[in-house]
């Protein structure tokens, strides 16, 4: 199977609202539009990747990294600090492989693609966290085995680029992990 052609940018509104379907499947409670709509990308510098099954082109998987809300928002309020570093992070936000087609190399070519596609944008450091309701266990392994530091359980993120990229008010998730993006 070839990858490379199994998996694209979902870059129109109509592709990313079957995204959202398999993300609304998958993760109890997400809000119907998790996904930014694409006349937002310049606020969110979504990147949005989609996975169908070359035989039967079905949507196998999906993932969306953006910026992180806190950068957004504090650009929103016209506040400066995260400024120089925007286009530097990237947050790895949701990530969903269809159950027929886990276990079979989807979610890491999905992870493999951003990576690539992330560096190419200039992005150096590229974090997420996994909630509590998820298979943290496995979620774990697949991210050290994916080159991420994975940090102990409830240990808050550190500041990355010099700067923090927790709001305050979120909830606690289970774990949170982070990658520097070398240059290629
Ligand atoms: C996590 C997930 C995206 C991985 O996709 P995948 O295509 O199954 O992954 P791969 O085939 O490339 O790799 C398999 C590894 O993924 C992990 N994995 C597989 N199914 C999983 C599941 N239901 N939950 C958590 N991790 C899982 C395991 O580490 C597995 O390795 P193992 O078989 O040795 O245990 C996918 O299983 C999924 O959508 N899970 C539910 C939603 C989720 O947890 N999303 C991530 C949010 S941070």
């Amino acid at each position: 199977m070839s990858t490379d052609v199994a998996i694209s940018e979902a870059n129109t509104d109509a592709q990313r609202a079957e995204v959202q379907e398999l993300f609304s499947r998958t993760f109890r409670g997400i809000a119907p539009n998790a996904i930014p709509a694409v006349k937002d990308d310049h606020l969110y510098a979504p990147l949005v990747l989609h996975y169908h099954d070359i035989e039967t082109g079905q949507l196998a998987g999906a993932a969306l990294t953006c910026r992180s809300q806190v950068a957004v928002g504090m650009t929103m309020m016209r506040r400066p600090e995260y400024a120089p570093v925007m286009d530097r992070h990237s947050e790895l936000d949701l990530m969903a492989v269809a159950p027929a087609f886990r276990g079979r190399g989807v979610g890491s070519a999905l992870v493999s693609a951003m990576e690539d596609r992330l560096r190419e944008r200039g992005v150096r450091i590229w974090f997420g966290n996994a909630t509590r309701d998820l298979e943290t266990a496995r979620l774990r392994e697949f991210y050290t085995r994916h080159g991420f530091t994975v940090l102990p359980d409830s240990q808050p993120l550190p500041d990355l680029l010099g700067r923090s990229w927790v709001l305050p008010t979120a909830e606690q998730p289970a774990f949170h992990f982070y990658k520097q993006i070398t240059k290629g």
